[in-house]
């Protein structure tokens, strides 16, 4: 059916932002919303997938008839999408993942003392990598979001994290990445650009994505 591209596929999608604690009452996280994960989980329901969506801290709803896995920090987020990797055809790495975590999360609150205080953090596991290295059938699509150099940076992480594709957006754009309705997307794989779409909505981002996917699945006769 040309309309459900995804139909059989499963596809897990990973959004929003991961969550460090530092205390009960305090954590580090970043300026995700949410919003450009949660469109390709309610786009590849549309083209007929079985979504999961792992998803951190968000700022927009949780799309209707899609599986939801709520987690906090990074380490959940490891875990649960471990869980689920095997059964996996499509993996879509879109959450903005805490780089690092506190080395000492307090169980109490930490009290104001003195003049200066340090926190320590220590380095998350690299979930988009982990995947890379265990990855057997699955399609698995990273983002990064730039800020300089976005090309270089790119091109480096698909072959570092081997990723099948990488989806750049360079957050110094207005009109693109957190928050914003709309993004303007590179996409790459590891031998170079693929596509450069203009400004788009989310939506129209997404469905425009999982069409590249659902072809490149098809070109390596995994599909019916
Ligand atoms: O290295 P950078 O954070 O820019 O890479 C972005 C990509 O890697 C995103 O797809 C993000 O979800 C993923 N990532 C991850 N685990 C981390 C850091 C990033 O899966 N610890």
């Amino acid at each position: 059916n040309p309309a459900l591209p995804l139909a059989g596929k499963r596809v897990l999608v990973t959004a929003g932002g991961t969550m460090e604690r530092i205390d009960p009452v305090r954590y580090i996280t970043n300026d995700s919303s949410g919003k450009m994960g949660y469109a390709i989980a309610e786009a590849a329901k549309r083209l007929g997938a079985q979504v999961t969506l792992v998803t951190g801290k968000a700022s927009v709803a949780v799309p209707a008839g899609i599986e939801v896995v709520p987690v906090d920090s990074t380490m959940d987020m490891l875990e649960a999408v471990l869980d689920r990797f095997d059964d996996c055809d499509i993996v879509i790495k879109a959450a903005a993942v805490a780089d690092y975590r506190a080395a000492r999360p307090s169980d109490k609150k930490i009290k104001k003392k003195d003049e200066r205080m340090t926190l320590e953090l220590i380095k998350n596991p690299d979930i988009l990598q982990t995947l890379g290295e265990r990855k057997t059938k699955q399609f698995i699509v990273g983002f990064a979001a730039e800020t300089d150099n976005g090309e270089l940076h790119a091109m480096d992480k698909i072959r570092r994290k081997k990723s099948d594709l990488l989806v750049l957006n360079d957050v110094t754009v207005p009109g693109a990445g957190f928050g914003t309705d709309t993004n303007i997307v590179t996409v790459f794989d590891e031998s170079g650009l693929v596509v450069a779409l203009p400004q788009l909505s989310k939506r129209e981002v997404a469905e425009r994505l999982l069409v590249l996917i659902a072809e490149r699945l098809k070109a390596r006769g995994g599909s019916d």
